[in-house]
């Protein structure tokens, strides 16, 4: 079955063609990430209207490159949550109008399952059951991955994404956007325990994360040392930072690796990308014995052949919808009251 897959839930506008949920035929992902530079943030009104310049071209190109014509393409899967309103809308309704001309199956995707199922492109063997870290800008969940379409959330951020942290650590630091990968740079070399900074733990719910209290304690010690003007060791805020997100990522996905007692972890999602958080996990799920699989960098940030992937599965359990399929900006996992 070939799937057309369309994502435009950020700042990303991305097309791709998959075969069977496994085999990438084609995937091109445009990055708005220098527009949205230039205010420090993605501007969601900004982002929708580039999708809609490029989402046409990109899925010609799409479908070009995949070497099949349109006639072969089985079904349209989209991401149609969560993200940015608009910008969902945009994909979304490009999607229904592809999935209506050419008389195929429209396949809704939520966002972080095609984030988890990035790893089917990435690592044929695997198949659920499995544990995932799903950690991206707006998303950090532990998901109990019990079948393709069947996910339990076991813990999640009680406040801020990872990622989202790392973008407001870096903004207050004048590292400018996207911040994760500018404070990772940053990190090289400098001391992790430069400074002390908080771990938060939420009384009885062991699996549940909170990362407010970081954001919070970096934005304090950089206002207070512009106060006084007194230096700060940039390099060495920025590796503990990352240390602090790193211990509270990886002790939660080995909590939850043990209560389950699943043997295969994986990692999806922007994050994911971190090389401090990579090496960390991999010590932690090699000492417990156990496997873990890391998708390569370019498939833990945002694309379109991961939506393809998770829509193969998706269709296989019959989800498919009509043209009154609507967009999200938030939306469970577990696909809750749909
Ligand atoms: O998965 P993703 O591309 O988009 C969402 O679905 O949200 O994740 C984007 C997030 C951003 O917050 C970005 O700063 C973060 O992933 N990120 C990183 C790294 N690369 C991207 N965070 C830490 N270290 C990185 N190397």
């Amino acid at each position: 079955m070939n799937i057309l897959a369309i994502e435009s839930s950020c700042d990303e506008t991305a097309a791709a063609v998959v075969r069977d949920g496994r085999q990438i035929l084609s995937n091109v992902v445009l990055s708005q990430a220098d527009l949205h530079a230039l205010y420090g943030g993605v501007v969601p009104e900004i982002a929708s209207r580039r999708h809609v310049e490029a989402v046409v071209p990109l899925a010609d190109t799409a479908l070009r490159e995949s070497g099949i014509g349109k006639k072969e393409i089985d079904g349209v899967a989209v991401t149609f949550a969560p993200g940015l309103i608009g910008a969902l809308l945009v994909g979304l309704n490009f999607a229904k109008a592809v999935s209506f001309g050419l008389g195929v199956p429209l396949i809704p995707v939520h966002h972080v399952r095609g984030h988890i199922a990035a790893n089917y492109l990435c690592f044929p063997e695997l198949e659920p059951p499995f544990l995932c870290l799903a950690v991206s800008g707006g998303n950090t969940l532990l998901v109990d991955v019990e079948g393709y379409t069947a996910m339990r959330v076991l813990g999640r951020t009680k406040d801020d994404a990872a990622g989202e942290c790392f973008d407001k650590a870096a903004r207050v630091l004048g590292l400018g956007y996207p911040g994760g990968p500018k404070m990772e740079a940053l990190a090289k070399g400098g001391d992790p325990a430069a400074y002390r900074l908080p771990r938060a733990n939420i009384s009885g719910h062991p699996l549940d994360m909170s990362f407010s209290g970081l954001k919070t304690a970096v934005v304090n010690l950089v206002h207070n040392a512009e106060q006084k003007q007194e230096a700060l060791d940039k390099k060495g805020l920025a590796a503990s930072f990352e240390q602090a997100v790193s211990d509270v990522l990886v002790s939660r996905t080995m909590e939850a690796a043990r209560v389950t007692g699943r043997s295969a972890i994986v990692a999806a999602g922007g994050v994911a990308a971190n090389g401090q958080i990579r090496a960390a996990l991999s010590k932690a799920v090699h000492e417990a014995g156990k496997t873990l699989y890391l998708p390569p960098l370019r498939f833990c940030g945002d694309n379109a052949a991961m939506i393809g992937a998770q829509g193969y599965y998706e269709f296989l359990a019959g989800r498919t919808a009509g043209m009154e399929l609507n967009a999200y900006a938030s939306m469970d996992i577990e696909l809750k009251g749909r």
